[in-house]
């Protein structure tokens, strides 16, 4: 079973998240990037980013190995941008057609609420079995990451 973890990730939670998953789950990392950068700075990346997620706008994109669609199993990984997933994934299901081998979802968003992110994600990935809602590290909240990522990794270990 050849399996992989792929994310996007901007600001490096996401990114953090993703090297801890594939090193626990003995899965290839795989980063997709977008190729035109994001603006610099907090308030220009909401804006710009947000757009392109709320309009369901596909950039360009960067990172897919030739082999992406020789995986068996995919644990996706995003951050969550203006309640959707990230724009370069959208990209790549439409590129690539392995929506279908999405079989589990780790996000990470300021808020720690994943639910309307996860429903659009199940149009391009319908068999998600397990998903994890991680919330950014500084936010004050309460969330306990590290036992939620635990309790995930345990739930898609095999
Ligand atoms: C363009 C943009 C939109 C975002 N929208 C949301 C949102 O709708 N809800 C939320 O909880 N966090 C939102 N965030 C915060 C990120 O989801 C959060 O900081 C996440 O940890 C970033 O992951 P990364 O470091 O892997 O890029 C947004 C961040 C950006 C840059």
């Amino acid at each position: 079973m050849k399996r992989a973890v792929i994310y996007y990730s901007l600001t490096g939670n996401t990114m953090k998240t993703a090297e801890l998953v594939a090193e626990r789950c003995g899965a290839d990392l795989i980063r997709i990037d977008m190729v035109k950068p994001m603006p610099e700075g907090f308030k220009k990346q909401i804006m710009y980013g947000g757009m392109l997620a709320t309009f369901g706008k596909k950039p360009e994109i960067t990172g897919i190995p030739d082999n992406i669609t020789a995986y068996d199993d995919i644990i996706l990984g995003t951050p969550v941008w203006a309640s959707t997933f990230a724009p370069a994934l959208r990209t790549l299901f439409t590129k690539k057609d392995i929506g279908d081998k999405v079989s589990a979802v780790f996000t990470l968003s300021g808020s720690g609420d994943n639910t309307k992110c996860l429903k659009k994600l199940s149009k391009f990935c319908p068999n998600i079995k397990n998903s994890v809602s991680l919330s950014d590290e500084n936010n004050g909240k309460p969330q306990d990451n590290k036992g939620l990522l635990e309790d995930f990794i345990k739930k898609i270990s095999y």
